[in-house]
């Protein structure tokens, strides 16, 4: 087989620079190592940033999104008993986020690559790249038991944090950055209605708990947990007491609980890999960093990549203008620190660290107070939080 682009991996990253490749006029083939259905599983975050939603237009794939996502114009924060609504709309000068699952995005752009006859090869395994130095790399992967070869001109690698595509990098080459947090987020999806119509984040003694939501009768809630935590260590019961008590005391007490349909736990961590370039070779979204979810910035880092790359991609290919690829990796971690920082404060401000007794208590909670009292300060939340330009 060949193809202008090889990318490794059907996750949001990779699926998005297919199609917007394809659009442009240029070969994608993608190659990932689970099932569709697997894929279509998974639960994860879902706010995304107005360049997102820019980029799905772009992609022609925001039907869906336009119509069943819900436009956010504030946030919530909760600190013990005290609330503080964010105004992202009147602090930014207009700017919202949209809610709408990462899991729908995903339904969205295997549609569109299938509607257009995208070619996305599920359930390849062992997928190897080769010559990544050269101006010919390719790919090897079994597929149904057969061994198969991909001939491209450039590599992706959007295979997320588990990924082999950063192991292709020598290590010599490659520098990492990595703070792993002492605690994870247990999450439960619920057909329930949402304890609130805009997202409340809130800081408790007992540690951290987010009310989100994905539609009108379903509800995304979380609690903080050890980063080990077994999930069905938590029946529903145990979990919905504890979402209560971490709760200001009159959301607790609209809080709608009922079965869960998901629970899992993930854990938080803060990682960069520099640079997101070698030879043939391109890192893009999970493959590259991961962010704690507090701030909601995985999904919108990896559309931030992924804009950067198929316009450098897109320029290249009808110009033989290099300039964009050579300057990939600086534009894309510039964006990516600045998402690091603000996840990693959010995180900080939010979270029972167990070290933090004392002295770290007292500065989160002046923390907050700032935030409560400064107007700057809740601008420079809001102004990340819906996310920097691209
Ligand atoms: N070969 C082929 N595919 C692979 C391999 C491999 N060796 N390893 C992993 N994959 C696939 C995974 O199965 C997954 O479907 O790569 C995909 C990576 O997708 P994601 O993990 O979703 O990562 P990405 O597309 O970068 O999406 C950005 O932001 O909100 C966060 O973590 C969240 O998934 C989200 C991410
Ligand atoms: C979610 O809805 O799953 C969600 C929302 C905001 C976050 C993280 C997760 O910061």
């Amino acid at each position: 087989m060949r193809t202008q682009v090889g990318i490794i991996g059907g996750g949001p990253a990779g699926l998005l620079l297919s199609q917007l490749l394809h659009l442009a006029g240029v070969s994608t083939v993608v190659l990932e190592r689970r099932s569709r259905d697997h894929v279509l599983g998974r639960i994860r975050a879902g706010v995304l940033e107005q360049g997102f939603q820019n980029l799905m237009r772009r992609a022609e794939v925001a039907g869906r999104m336009e119509r069943d996502g819900q436009v956010h114009s504030g946030v919530n924060i909760a600190y013990q008993e005290d609330r503080l609504r964010i105004d992202l709309e009147g602090l930014t000068g207009g700017k919202t986020v949209m809610v709408y699952g990462q899991t729908e995005v995903t339904r969205d752009l295997y549609a569109a690559r299938d509607a257009l006859d995208g070619m996305v090869i599920d359930e390849a395994a062992d997928v190897t790249p080769h010559d990544l130095e050269s101006d010919s790399p390719y790919l090897t992967f079994e597929k149904d038991g057969a061994a198969e070869r991909l001939d491209c001109d450039f590599v992706i690698g959007c295979d997320g944090s588990h990924g082999i595509s950063r192991t292709a990098i020598p290590a010599d080459r490659l520098q990492t950055f990595e703070r792993v947090y002492p605690f994870g987020w247990l999450g439960v999806l619920s057909a329930t209605p949402p304890v609130n119509d805009e997202l409340i984040y809130a800081r408790h003694d007992l540690g951290f708990a987010l009310c989100s939501l994905r539609g009108p009768g379903l509800s995304r809630y979380y609690v903080q947990c050890r980063a080990d935590e077994n999930p069905q260590h938590w029946s529903d019961e145990r979990f919905w007491t504890r979402l209560k008590t971490q709760l200001p005391a009159e959301v607790a007490a609209r809080l709608v609980t009922g079965a869960s349909i998901e629970k899992s736990v993930a854990p938080l961590r803060s990682f960069v890999a520099e640079p997101l370039r070698w030879g043939r070779l391109f890192l893009a979204g999970d493959a590259a960093h991961i962010v704690p979810p507090t701030g909601a910035k995985g999904l919108n880092l990896a559309a931030s990549d992924i804009h950067y790359l198929s316009g450098a991609l897109v320029d290249w290919y009808r110009q033989g203008d290099s300039a964009g690829l050579d300057s990939y990796s600086q534009r894309a971690l510039a964006r990516v620190w600045k998402a690091e920082r603000f996840s990693w404060w959010m995180t900080a401000l939010l979270h029972r660290f167990p070290e933090n007794e004392g002295f770290g208590d007292r500065i989160q909670r002046a923390e907050f107070d700032y935030l409560m009292s400064s107007k700057a300060a809740q601008t420079a939340l809001a102004e990340n939080y819906v996310g920097l330009p691209y």
